[in-house]
């Protein structure tokens, strides 16, 4: 079966309607984001007896970019006839027995960059660390120095590339953070290339600013150089970035031997100032009070979270508890690539009412993969999420992660109509075969932008 990549919609379209037909099963993720025992309720619609051919069977009807209404066809159609919807001005879908879900959403890539890094992994193989790697000027220097070297129409190729992949694995909405070039000219040709190709589409590019990403080059030898750094980053880059004004987020590598919480604390303070709104990656390797920070600053997010100490998830907790929700966006395929048996505590994380979302961390280090399905199966085998919970993680919870929220992750009447349709019977198969081709069309904004034929 060959993938078809329509751009612009189909050529049938024109039509403002879109209806999404003979489905076995809806996840509409319906109630907003969940925490707790809920993460594990997709808010199910069933055709009844598995039947998809049955009048009653769920469908999804869309009207210019929105939700109209999801519910059994029948009790749709009838809605729908004499009250300004009229069918004839509907584009049909069949689902043909498949999963509708929201379309996907990745909280956390590093979607920019030149190269590639595939001799880290055998060196890691031969026991090498991941942190001396980059103290020795390889890891995301090495990416530095190619990002740096690249043009502007080099970078938007490599990007047009992978997020055609990210969609043809049902992402329609992703994160891209810059990080890859340290200097202010090239932090800014990541974060516009960013922001342009999600305004060619069809997917939705929200750019954030991750000049802390490592210490630059040029600052590496001077006694002082971390230090030297963060101030050059708060004095000179971050407001060279704000009147660019294409970032929306700012990220810090929060990490023992990277930057400290007390420097990645004014630079997200800075940032926060200027109108980005924060988000960190947070004790990736050892306990380095990020998740603490984060916390602390009522960041949108708090990422990686592999190695947090018992105050961090007390922070979180306590941050859920009192209605201010720090998003824990887990990258499990991270931690599987990097080949640690250290993983994020996520059963604790759900336990403790902390919102959990997932991503794919897609970078050329430690998380080469564009694909949330693939995250989906190592979240369910290396975290113990439940399929379901997996699925809650790529939606609405992952919409949170980003503010997102109010409208997309979610199959609800009026909210923006991002659909992935998938040639399976139930959502709990997304995560259970790997790295298979499940997907059967993708709808960004009520247009269908990747349709596979039926088998
Ligand atoms: O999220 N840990 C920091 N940043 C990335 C890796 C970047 C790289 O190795 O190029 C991460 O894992
Ligand atoms: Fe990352």
């Amino acid at each position: 079966m060959a993938l078809r990549l329509i751009q612009g919609g189909r050529a049938s379209d024109g039509l403002p309607g879109l209806l999404i037909e003979h489905a076995a099963e809806v996840a509409t993720l319906a109630g907003g984001i969940r925490t707790g025992a809920r993460m594990d309720d997709v808010a199910v619609l069933s055709a009844p007896g598995g039947d998809p051919s049955h009048e009653a069977a769920p469908a999804v009807a869309c009207w210019e970019g929105r939700i109209l209404a999801t519910g059994p066809q029948n009790e749709l159609m009838r809605a729908l006839d004499g009250s300004g919807y009229p069918l004839a001005r509907f584009t049909r879908v069949d689902a043909a027995g498949g999963t509708v879900t929201p379309g996907l959403i990745d909280p956390h890539t590093h979607l920019l960059f030149a190269g590639s890094r595939e001799a880290e992994l055998v060196l890691r193989q031969r026991g090498a660390d991941y942190l001396e790697i980059l103290q020795a000027g390889g890891g995301i220097l090495s990416t530095v120095a190619a990002t740096r070297a690249a043009s502007e129409e080099q970078l938007a190729d490599h990007g047009r590339r992978w997020l055609a992949e990210m969609l043809a694995h049902g992402t329609t909405t992703i994160e891209a953070k810059s990080g890859y070039g340290l200097d202010l000219p090239t932090e800014l040709r990541l974060l516009d290339v960013a922001h342009r190709l999600g305004r060619e589409g069809p997917v939705e590019v929200l750019p954030t600013w991750l000049g802390a990403h490592a210490v630059a080059p040029e600052f590496r030898a001077r006694p002082d150089g971390t230090e030297a750094y963060v101030r050059y980053l708060i004095e000179e880059q971050l407001p060279g970035v704000v009147a660019q004004g294409r970032a929306r987020f700012a990220d810090v590598f929060c990490e023992r031997g990277v930057f400290s919480p007390e420097q990645a604390r004014r630079i997200l303070q800075a940032a926060a100032r200027l109108g980005l709104q924060s988000r960190l990656h947070a004790d990736e390797l050892a306990p380095s009070g990020g998740a603490e920070l984060a916390a602390e600053l009522g960041a949108m997010s708090a990422d990686h979270l592999a190695a947090p100490s018992a105050a961090g998830i007390d922070a979180l907790a306590a941050a859920a508890a009192g209605g201010k929700p720090v998003v824990a966006v887990l990258l499990p395929a991270t931690t599987w690539f990097l080949m640690h048996d250290e993983v994020a505590p996520a059963r604790k994380f759900i336990d403790r009412g902390i919102p959990v979302a997932l991503a794919t961390d897609f970078n050329p280090g430690t998380s080469p993969t564009p694909s949330l399905p693939l995250v989906m199966t190592v979240a369910c085998l290396s975290l113990k999420l439940t399929p379901s919970e997996a699925l809650a993680a790529v939606t609405i919870n992952a919409a949170a992660a980003l503010g997102l929220a109010d409208d997309l992750g979610s199959i609800e009447g009026g909210r923006q109509a991002d659909l992935a349709v998938w040639a399976v019977p139930s959502h709990r198969q997304i995560p259970y075969w790997p790295a298979a081709d499940l997907l059967r069309a993708v709808v960004k904004r009520g247009k269908v932008v990747l349709e596979r034929a039926p088998a």
